[in-house]
């Protein structure tokens, strides 16, 4: 039999700046899809890394006024720093400046090359001088630099370029011959629908005249490869591409995570370029979606980039692992904010998980001074006590699930069954059980049969949760003196293995529940609180649709007497006026607000401001001070409604 074996790799970060939520997600995932692989007796490795070379690494680092090397050296670090803060136990970190790699790209590229796969060409088309590269038409906006807001000029340049179209066909039969090729289906297809158009061939050079910052091609010394020749190659060449033993182990395992940013060139380059140098194309892409930060995509500008570290330090590392894997559907896209974490953990984590654990193990210190009991295996027992089925029943849940990167799902298995312990609790009684003397029997097997599915739960729970799954163990006193931190889950499956007289250690709480209110970052002073601001509770398209709002045009502004916060507006709302009483006085004068746009909330119920009526409310944005009305961009009719 084939020896069973796993590679895994994350994508290799930029370096152009710090780790964020989006990154440790990857590592994460791909961290527990190495532990569940060790769990399913595989043998594995595991690596990530950093991506170094290219003009943007030269941008920030000379932002910073430093050298690019230097630059590099301390963002790497901080990549390599978060790993062991996430409990994510790769194997190996690869830079691209290491000179290992740097001979195999070199490798690499002479050998296609010399297969003349690569040919030299010149090319003119739009470039930016500020972004340092070359645009595409459609990418411009109004004919300008999106980034700039300059036109780009037009100049010509000699390059290399890889023949990919030569390998399309071939590309495309190797996608649809190997379902699995790259999952979930969804990006499959997103990648066979892009290849039904022709393949433009892959510019892989830059002159060294405008960047120097990258790998000398070994045919030319003015020329330095081009970000995806170099980074791609990272993945062979850290185990040792062509003739070292981990190489030839384990490259034909390999799946690679990526997110849906860079299945083009994991689906399309890697595997061309593999095919052209005449090496083993990679077992497959794990493919997985975006998250979001409070509803929209993480950036500098809207100030939500969520430090990872700063999430663990307030939440606790298990906490944020498994609300990663559990929120997630992996291939979707997931949103983050602060109340859907708590609300996992308090939930979750310890209602679901941490109160089960306290419950039955302090009612195995009640009942028998915390050591398990002896059952009496004689007596015929009254009702079918075992939880045996619905463990296994988690067990293959879990596994079905975990083989195919579904940690939503696997998680989820591994909550029925913590929920049916929850209920099996309350359905037996054991309270009840322990007043009654001939229910001896019964309440040692009930109590019993508890600690072996915590057994099970805390097995199942490694991959995600690795210390909590330790610390449990630990407490029930199974697993404890091994080698290794975890049990197969042929090891696991077996019921009945915890042993009479055990004794068990008083349960400590496993996950506190969190108070949202007092959860906020402690450093007030910082400007930007990463997972600010919470988002209020989803809501459904057709609870929206509740809310009437309008355009409306305020067509009478007086202020209120004695107060100095509320103004009393007369808005044309086209059918009908109302009068609507508005708390923006501090900000607005009533003689600016003649003939400006508004939108209303038209159908609030009518309420009493200050003895005056109030039959709508306009929308405004902003704090107790600096509130602004919202607008609209051109004018625009009362009365129409806001969609
Ligand atoms: N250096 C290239 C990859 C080369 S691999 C041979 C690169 N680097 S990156 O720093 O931009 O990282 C992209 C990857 O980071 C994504 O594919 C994903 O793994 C992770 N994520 C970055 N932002 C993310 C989210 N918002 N959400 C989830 N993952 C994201 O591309």
């Amino acid at each position: 039999m084939e020896p069973k074996r796993q590679y895994y790799t994350t994508p290799i970060y930029y370096v152009n700046a710090k780790p964020h939520i989006g990154h440790a997600y990857t590592s994460i995932a791909a961290d527990v899809s190495t532990r569940y692989k060790k769990m399913d007796a595989f043998e594995t490795y595991f690596l990530t890394g950093t991506d170094e070379h290219g003009d943007k690494i030269v941008q920030a680092a000379e932002k910073q006024g430093t050298s690019p090397k230097e630059y590099a050296d301390k963002i790497s670090l901080l990549f390599q720093n978060l790993l062991p803060v996430l409990n994510v136990n790769n194997n190996q970190f690869i830079r691209t400046t290491d000179p290992a790699h740097i001979e195999v790209v070199k490798k690499i590229l002479t050998k296609i090359h010399d297969s003349g796969d690569i040919y030299f060409d010149s090319y003119e088309g739009i470039y930016c001088f500020g972004c340092e590269r070359f645009y595409q038409e459609r990418e411009l906006v109004d004919g300008k630099c999106p980034d700039h807001g300059v036109e780009p000029e037009v100049i010509k340049e000699s390059n290399y370029f890889f023949n990919m179209s030569k390998y399309q066909d071939w590309l495309i039969d190797h996608i649809k011959t190997n379902p699995d090729f790259i999952q979930p289906k969804q990006y499959k297809n997103e990648i066979l629908s892009f290849l039904k158009e022709p393949l433009e061939d892959l510019c892989i050079s830059r002159p060294k005249s405008r960047l120097t910052w990258g790998i000398t091609l070994p045919f030319d010394e003015d020329y330095v490869t081009y970000v995806w020749f170099d980074a791609l190659v990272n993945y062979v060449s850290a185990i040792g591409y062509p003739d070292h033993e981990q190489f030839k182990k384990f490259w034909p395992t390999t799946r690679h995570f990526v997110a849906k940013d860079i299945i083009k060139p994991h689906g399309i380059y890697w595997p061309i370029m593999l095919k052209a140098a005449g090496v083993q194309i990679y077992n497959g892409l794990n493919v997985h979606g975006f998250w979001n930060v409070g509803g929209s995509k993480m950036s500098k500008s809207i100030g939500n980039v969520t430090d990872p570290l700063e999430i663990i330090k307030t939440y606790g590392l298990d906490q944020f692992r498994y609300f990663l894997m559990r929120e997630m559907v992996f291939g979707l896209d997931a949103n983050f904010t602060e109340d859907i974490l708590v609300s996992r953990i308090n939930s979750d984590l310890a209602n679901d998980l941490g109160n089960l654990f306290s419950r039955v193990l302090s009612m195995m210190h009640r009942y028998f001074d915390g050591k398990i009991p002896t059952i009496d295996n004689t007596l015929e027992q009254e009702k079918d006590l075992s939880l045996e089925s619905n463990a296994k029943n988690a067990i293959d849940e879990f596994k079905a699930s975990m083989d195919l990167c579904k940690f939503h799902n696997g998680a989820a298995a591994i909550w029925r069954f913590i929920s049916t312990m929850n209920k099996y609790i309350d359905t037996h009684e054991p309270w009840a059980l322990a007043k009654d003397e001939s229910k001896a029997n019964e309440l040692a097997l009930v109590l019993t049969n508890l600690v072996e599915g915590l057994r099970v739960v805390a097995g199942l729970i490694y991959p995600i949760m690795p210390s909590t799954s330790k610390k449990m163990l630990k407490t029930i006193d199974f697993n404890q003196d091994r080698e290794k931190d975890f049990s197969t889950l042929e090891e696991i499956a077996p019921w009945g293995q915890i042993k009479e007289g055990t004794i068990i250690q008083k349960p400590e709480v496993l996950f506190p529940r969190i108070d949202l209110k007092k959860s906020a970052p402690k450093d007030e002073t910082k400007k930007t609180k990463p997972f600010k601001p919470a988002l209020k509770e989803e809501i459904t398209i057709e609870e929206f649709a509740k809310i009437d709002l309008r355009t409306g045009i305020i067509i009478k502004a007086e202020s209120i007497e004695k107060s100095n916060k509320l103004l009393k507006l007369q808005v044309d709302l086209g059918v009908e006026k109302r009068q609507i009483i508005a708390g923006i006085a501090k900000d607005y004068a009533p003689e600016d607000l003649l003939n400006k746009q508004v939108i209303v909330v038209a159908n609030l119920k009518e309420a009493k401001l200050m003895g005056e009526i109030s039959q709508g409310m306009i929308l405004a944005a902003g704090g107790k001070k600096n509130l602004v009305l919202s607008a609209f961009e051109k004018e625009i009719k009362p009365g129409k409604q806001v969609k």
